[in-house]
Order: C-alpha cells, then structure tokens, then sequence
C-alpha cells in the first residue's frame, strides 16, 4: 500500500519523496520525532504528543517546529490512509541539510510525516535487562531525539536472547525504561513507576495510565523489576502489555489483578476521548 507521504508541506508519494543526503538527522542524528497511535483511521492523543514534539525541540535549541502545518500533514496522510484498525504515525523534525560536522546549518529544518499499519504487540512481553545504562544527567535524557542508536542497540541485543524489548537502569543503579516504553511495576501492592528525573521519556501512554488508573512516580533499585509482584510496559502502540518474564526470572502473574485492571481502564477511557 502506497500512502503518501508529507514531506516540508507536499504530500507526495513514498518513492519519490526525498530529504537531503546533508540533512542532519541523518548525518548526526540532529533531530526530534513522535510516534502516534491511530485507531480505525483517526489519530490519538495528538495534542500531547505534538506538545512533546515542540518540548523536545526546544530541549536541543531547535527553531519551533510549526505544528499547526505538521498537524495539516498528519490530516492529509491519514486522509490517504485505509482506516487501519490500529496504524502508527511518525512524525520527524529535524535541523535540515547541514555541515559534515556536528555544526548546524542555516538552509531550514526538515519536517516529515508518515502513516503505516502497525500490527498488535503480543499479550505479554519478556523483558531483557541491558548492560548499558541510561544517562539520566545528559543533554538528551529524556527528549525523544533521532538519537535513538542506544535504543537500537538495546534492542538487538535484548531480541538476541529472546526478550521483546530492553529496559535500562541509570547511572544511579535505578530502573528507568525501555528502549520504546516506559515500565510500572507493583511492588508490595502499589504502582510505581520510575520519577521524570530517573531519565526516562515523559511518556503519553505512562501519563495517561497514572491520571486513570493511579500509580506513584518513585525510583526504585533495578533490582526492584525482578522482585516485583506484576510489572507492565507502556507506549503508544502497546498501550500497556503486562511483562511476563524479566531475563530468566518469570512474574508471579502477567497479567496481575492490579494490571489487568489499569487495561480495562485504559481501554474504556482511551476509547471514550480521542484526544485527552
Ligand atoms: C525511550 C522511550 N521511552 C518511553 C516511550 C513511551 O512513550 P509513549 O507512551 O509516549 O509512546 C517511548 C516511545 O516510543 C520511548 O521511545
């Protein structure tokens, strides 16, 4: 399926569409970018995760993207979309063709958008703890920048041993998240999930999930996840999926009862309020 893609303002066909071989984002990884669910054709929780987009920019001294042509062109890419019953858009925004260096050019960022299907995740996943930590003290921590080689990695490395997604402690020994998710765990009966400071993504789904189905924010040592009671990822394209082993050591439950509640709440209001 040929959707078109949005391209700096023109929705123009996937195989003609070109950035430059300089644009930084390439080159440097000099960029930010946004994952969006869509469900039966129509966007969720746009505004958040075009607020993050415009947060992440200015995290790295990026001019404002403009996000109101940015949202035309998610518009007129799902417009040309068949209504998937679940779809993903990504949005990237860049600082445009530059120097070979590291020095950011002057010739204007690059904005594009494109939509896909993205296939369910599995019921549960297992989770593959990583040897590398995330650095909750860099410039990056927490802007979801083009950057993402860690997380490429990361993710090779869990998927060799079997793991559906990586998760990271920091430098601080604290858990923090994954490599495309944020991670709660039940812990002596409560939710918790690593605080903002422990370098992980703000997440939309891990807001959500604490403003409708409770939970506190609170570090917890790495070695927390594989005590933990339940445990459970969320993002965009998962909403939340219970974890079922942590390397070698499998869950008491996934889901749990505290978990399988935060999905039936989650569901419930994610499907009554499109943009919350
Ligand atoms: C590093 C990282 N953490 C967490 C998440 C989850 O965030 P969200 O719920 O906004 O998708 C993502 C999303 O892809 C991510 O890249």
């Amino acid at each position: 399926m040929n959707v078109p893609v949005w391209v700096n303002g023109e929705l123009i066909g996937p195989e003609q569409a070109t950035v430059s071989v300089f644009d930084h984002g390439l080159m440097v990884g000099d960029g930010v970018f946004e994952t969006i669910k869509c469900v039966n054709g129509a966007s969720f929780a746009l505004t958040r995760h075009l607020d993050r987009l415009r947060l992440s920019a200015q995290r790295m001294d990026l001019p404002e993207p403009d996000v109101d042509a940015i949202t035309a062109g998610v518009h007129a890419c799902l417009a040309e979309a068949p209504p998937w019953q679940l779809g993903r858009i990504r949005v990237t925004y860049t600082s445009g063709p530059g120097p070979l260096g590291s020095d950011r050019g002057n010739q204007g960022c690059t904005a594009v958008v494109i939509v896909d299907e993205q296939k369910p995740f599995p019921a549960t996943a297992d989770v593959t703890v990583v040897p590398w930590p995330r650095n909750e003290r860099g410039a990056l921590a927490g802007v979801k920048s083009t950057s993402y080689g860690d997380n490429a990695k990361a993710l090779f490395y869990a998927k060799a041993r079997g793991g559906g997604e990586a998760i990271f402690e920091n430098l601080a020994g604290n858990l923090c998240e994954g490599t495309g998710s944020n991670i709660f765990i039940v812990r002596d009966g409560r939710l918790l999930t690593p605080t903002l400071s422990s370098g992980c993504l703000a997440g939309v789904t891990r807001a959500l999930t604490l403003e409708w189905c409770g939970g506190s924010e609170e570090d917890v040592p790495l070695s927390a996840l594989y005590e933990a009671e339940e445990a459970f990822l969320t993002s965009t394209t998962r909403d939340i999926q219970p974890i079922r082993a942590v390397d070698q050591t499998t869950l008491p439950a996934a889901p749990g009862p505290i978990t399988a509640k935060a999905m039936r709440v989650f569901a419930e209001r994610s499907a009554a309020d499109l943009d919350p």
